[in-house]
């Protein structure tokens, strides 16, 4: 079947099966491979997108469901160049080990400071609760996506 979606502010038109998950449309026919698959079974957050600003696990999400709406990956955060503040949040607080998790939490951190641009640590636990991470402990991630809020909030 042939969808349309608008991906990383591109319009993008393909015949895909009516069974693709929106994971593998982004990584194996788009090459957006920034979107990581992980458990395949809506654990680990590791494939959190944006559909129409709100975060997503696409391994849940058909490519067909898409069909008319905006999708945004992690490969849209950098902008010429500049790191987006959670990307920046992420390096100055080290919030990453293997990374493995990284596009997911820093997609699911952006949604959230969209809609609460000074979350309480709290509301960050929350909002990253449908995440997993193997590595870190959380604290640290927590303390990137403060960061990244104190950061726009003097902008
Ligand atoms: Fe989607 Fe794990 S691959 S939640
Ligand atoms: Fe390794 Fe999160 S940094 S899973």
């Amino acid at each position: 079947m042939q969808v349309s979606i608008t991906v990383n502010g591109e319009r993008v038109s393909h015949d895909v099966e009516p069974r693709q998950l929106l994971v593998h449309f982004l990584r194996e026919t788009l090459d957006l491979t920034g979107t990581h698959w992980g458990c395949d079974t809506s654990n680990c957050g590791a494939c959190v997108v944006q559909m129409d600003g709100e975060p997503v696990k696409s391994c849940t999400i058909l490519t067909a469901m898409c069909e008319g709406h905006e999708i945004r990956t992690v490969e849209d955060l950098e902008i010429d160049g500049r790191l987006d503040p959670v990307q920046q949040g992420f390096h100055e607080r080290h919030a990453l080990q293997c990374g493995f998790c990284t596009p997911g939490m820093l997609m699911t951190a952006r949604a959230l400071l969209d809609e609460n641009p000074n979350p309480t640590d709290d509301e960050i636990r929350t909002a990253i609760s449908g995440a997993i991470c193997r590595c870190t402990g959380y604290k640290n991630i927590v303390s990137a996506v403060r960061w990244a809020a104190e950061q726009e909030a003097r902008a």
